[in-house]
């Protein structure tokens, strides 16, 4: 048997074509003795693959000689997925991790604490050097390599004593509900992206499985959730990659085609990107009409994926705003409640009004609005008390909107947390995190948990 790295062109054909249906048979690893989709903790693995021994009382702090494989798609440079590979094997003691894309392969060793790469070929060396890469990572090395060296080799229940923390699989695919919201506000600056980007690291920290999809030509929310790492044009992967593909092709550019994996948060959340030449690629979309629907088909093909979509849309009345209201299933309306902001709802009134009426040709319910969210609301106690509840009342009553009991305040952390980066070299690379992930102590954290929890419960998906 052998391995072709051509046939892998997303995250889940390297899963499934590469990782499955080669690499472990070849390595010796049978079906039970590896694991998709394990979640330990806050952890989750894309494969574990085990020996057969069992130690049951490997609650110790030693190495464990299991292999963690960590599948990325062909798109993604591993370099930018080396550090949470490291800290799975140190937060776990696994002595192993493969990192690959397909195209490039990876293996690395934990020694002493320190996590060095091991082994390294391309996607199209692979079946040539799999004797090598058995001498290193195959079941029968590691059962050896456990027994001579009395390194605990580990069945999975013994990894999860060790990190205390229950082991959770994910939902089995059939108990989906997935619901769709659309963060929208025609006023520019009112905290959509900002929402976005921290409902859905809130939403994946409480197990939940959550999509982005990011309408806005401005591609914000592409940058906040790690997917702008790259410096030139030439290296631009998302031009012909986007959610353009996916609302303009009838057939194909589906939804796992296109999705690319978030590094801002983590449990890592899934991302359609937006990119800046939507603003012109508009008009092709405005002439063809099915286009407004394409988002809604492709939603339903991916309802037992996903529990939550969240869509952030551009400050406007286009037709990426509308392709938005119509492919969801509720409204959130970030607003700073200031006059400009209000004034506006009006124009969100009437156009989720326009909206519905083109939902009821596509037999779709009217939008659901689930609510204003007060946001980078002033912290000065006087205004808190005094002024805020005059404006909620104010949003109302005069424009109709009922308000969500959390507001989401302004806070620096929140933006530091989007502008974070870390250097390589003398390189400044871009490494955006959720606040959950760059201040989880901080208050912002905290009013976006309650958020959530607000959210979810008036979805039904939280009692
Ligand atoms: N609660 C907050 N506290 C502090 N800064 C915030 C807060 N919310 C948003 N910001 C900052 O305000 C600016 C605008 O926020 P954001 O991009 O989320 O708004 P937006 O509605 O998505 O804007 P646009 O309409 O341009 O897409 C950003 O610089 C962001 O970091
Ligand atoms: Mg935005």
């Amino acid at each position: 048997m052998s391995f072709n790295p051509n046939l892998c062109r997303n995250e889940s054909e390297v899963e499934s074509k590469l990782i499955v249906q080669y690499l472990l048979p070849a390595l010796g690893y049978d079906p039970s003795k590896w694991h998709q989709e394990v979640a330990l903790g806050n952890i989750r693995l894309d494969f574990l693959a085990l020996t057969s021994q069992v130690f049951p009382s490997a609650t110790d702090s030693s190495p464990k000689v299991c292999v963690v494989i960590e599948a990325k798609s062909p798109k993604q440079n591993l370099n930018f997925h080396v550090r949470r590979l490291s800290y799975y094997l140190t937060k776990l003691q696994v002595v192993y991790g493969v990192l690959t894309n397909g195209k490039d392969f990876r293996i690395y060793e934990l020694v002493n604490e320190q996590v060095k790469l091991n082994f390294q070929c391309q996607g199209a060396e692979i079946t040539d050097k799999i004797k090598k890469i058995s001498d290193i990572i195959g079941r029968d090395r590691l059962s050896s390599v456990a027994i001579n060296k009395s390194i605990p080799a580990i069945n999975l229940l013994s990894l999860v004593e060790t990190i205390t923390q229950p082991l959770t699989t994910l939902k089995p695919k059939t108990v989906r509900n997935m619901k769709t919201i659309a963060i929208y506000h025609n006023k520019g600056g009112v905290g959509k992206t900002t929402t976005t980007i921290n409902l859905a690291a809130a939403m994946s920290r409480k197990g939940l499985k959550v999509l982005i999809i990011d309408l806005d030509s401005q591609a914000n929310t592409t940058y906040a959730a790690g997917l702008m790492k790259f410096d030139t044009e030439e290296d631009d992967t998302l031009k012909d990659s986007n959610i353009y593909n996916v609302v303009f092709y009838p057939k194909s550019s589906y939804i796992p085609d296109i999705a690319l994996k978030g590094t801002f948060t983590y449990p890592e959340v899934d991302v359609i990107p937006a990119h800046i030449n939507l603003i012109w690629q508009e008009a092709r979309l405005v002439d063809k009409d099915s286009s407004k629907t394409h988002l809604v088909k492709k939603l339903e093909l991916v309802k037992d994926d996903y529990d939550v979509v969240l869509i952030d849309t551009p400050p406007s009345l286009n037709l990426y705003a509308k392709i938005a209201l119509i492919a969801c299933d509720y409204l959130i309306v970030p607003s700073d409640l200031k006059p400009f902001a209000n004034e506006g709802l009006r124009n969100v009134k009437n156009f989720v009004e326009e909206i519905d009426e083109f939902r009821v040709f596509i037999n779709r319910p009217a939008v659901n609005i689930l609510r204003v969210l007060p946001s980078k609301i002033l912290t000065n106690a006087n205004y808190v008390k005094a002024t805020l509840p005059k404006q909620e009342k104010v949003v109302e009553e005069r424009y109709g909107f009922p308000v969500l009991e959390t507001r989401i305040f302004q806070r620096e952390d929140l933006s530091r947390a989007i502008d974070n980066f870390v250097m390589e070299g003398d390189r400044q690379i871009p490494d955006p995190k959720s606040i959950f992930d760059f201040k989880p102590d901080s208050m912002s954290a905290a009013e976006f948990e309650e958020l959530a929890n607000e959210i979810l419960s008036k979805i039904g998906l939280r009692s």
